[in-house]
């Protein structure tokens, strides 16, 4: 039985991935530091699955915290979301962001490679595009200048980790880039719990569909798309996880440095995701038409050929279930995992 190390396994991604982990029959210890989560998303994922994960309490910048995880635990492959991730915050800290997403990543491989762990699955963004000079956006693209230190700090990490497969040709290197992920567990008992405002579309509009939140600002109806609005691919928390099931495959495979998309190839704009959502929730979506918000581009959306290719993986749930099932997890918990 292969033992997985995911960092940052309580947060919104990896909570759905180590419970599709646990299904398929691996062992998981999480590690996180709770900065952006809490454990009861993992008390939840136990009782969903009937397993239990062995949880470390701590940070990937603490060598000694590292070193006794690795000593006590036979880690076969790590999948790596620990990181922080939100965009404004990180052009008002970016020492933080630095200091957390690339010092943090450098810092773990580092202490794999010591303990003579090689296979790494890395959570990168479709921000390391930049704006797109071509859509569909395909690996082969060369990357662009994110606008914003989060998109730099994932950047520079997919370029540290290729110097490192450079060097030494027996690590075992995916890079994904995900598109942007929505949606929940179809149980609705785990999902995206996000601290204060939410910088992000799906789950601003969940929160005006409760109530919190009185109106959704939509950020420019002056773009050149179907109506004005940006458009984005949204992909489904459940398959983005099964993504990284397919991509430790790749690795027991050898995979060598792989780079590889995650989205499902279509875009939709911000008024199509209202009008979805009101579909399947029953709910009226309040909005006001506001400036562009500065750093966003237009349309952005994948080709996911290489994925179906590499993989053999394919998205396999539509925009009509993400909206349901992150409906189901945010109307039965207002208040995300303090309820
Ligand atoms: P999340 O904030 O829910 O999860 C990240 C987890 O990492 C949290 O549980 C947090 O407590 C933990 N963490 C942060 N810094 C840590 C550190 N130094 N040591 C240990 N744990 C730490 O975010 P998510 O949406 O699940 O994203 C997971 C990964 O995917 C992140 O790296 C993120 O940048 C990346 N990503 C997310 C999106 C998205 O839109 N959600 C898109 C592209 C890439
Ligand atoms: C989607 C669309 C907005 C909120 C960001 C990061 C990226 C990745 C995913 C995270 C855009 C519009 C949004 C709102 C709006 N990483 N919008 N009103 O900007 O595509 O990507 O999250 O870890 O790196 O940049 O996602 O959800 O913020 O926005 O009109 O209140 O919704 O303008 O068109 P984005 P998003």
């Amino acid at each position: 039985m292969k033992t997985i190390l995911v960092t940052g396994g309580s947060g919104y991604i990896g909570s759905h991935t180590v419970l599709q982990l646990l299904e398929s029959g691996y062992k998981v210890v999480v590690l996180d530091n709770f900065s952006n989560s809490s454990a009861e998303s993992l008390k939840r994922v136990t009782e969903l699955t009937g397993k239990n994960v062995t949880l470390v309490e701590g940070d990937i910048r603490d060598a000694d915290c590292l070193n006794a995880l690795f000593t006590q635990h036979k880690i076969d492959s790590v999948i790596h979301f620990a990181g922080l991730k939100a965009v404004g915050e990180s052009v008002a800290k970016p020492a933080l962001y630095y200091e957390n997403n690339v010092y943090g990543t450098l810092h773990l491989c580092k202490i794999m490679e010591q303990h003579n762990v090689k296979n790494i699955v890395f959570s990168s963004s479709a921000t390391v595009y930049g704006d797109p000079v071509e859509l569909p956006l395909h690996e082969a693209l060369p990357t662009g200048t994110p606008t914003n230190p989060y998109g730099m700090s994932k950047l520079m990490v997919e370029l540290i980790l290729s110097d490192f497969y450079k060097a030494d040709p027996s690590w075992n290197i995916v890079l994904l880039r995900y598109f942007n992920p929505a949606g929940a567990h179809p149980s609705g008992r785990i999902g995206e719990d996000p601290n204060g405002i939410p910088n992000n579309l799906m789950p601003f509009i969940t929160q005006v569909a409760t109530g919190k939140r009185e109106y959704l600002s939509i950020f420019g109806d002056d773009y050149d798309t179907v109506d004005g609005t940006g458009v984005r691919d949204y992909i489904h928390v459940e398959d983005l996880a099964d993504g990284h099931l397919k991509a430790l495959t790749k690795i027991e495979d050898n995979a060598g440095l792989f780079i590889c998309n995650l989205g499902t190839g279509k875009g939709y704009s911000v008024l199509e995701m209202v009008h979805a959502f009101e579909a399947a929730s029953g709910k009226k979506i309040n909005y006001k038409m506001v400036p562009r918000r500065e750093g966003d581009v237009a349309s952005c959306y994948a080709n996911p050929a290489l994925a179906e290719h590499e993989l053999g993986w394919t998205a396999q749930r539509d925009l009509q279930q993400m909206c349901e099932d992150s409906w189901r997890w945010q109307s039965q918990n207002p208040d995300g995992y303090a309820k």
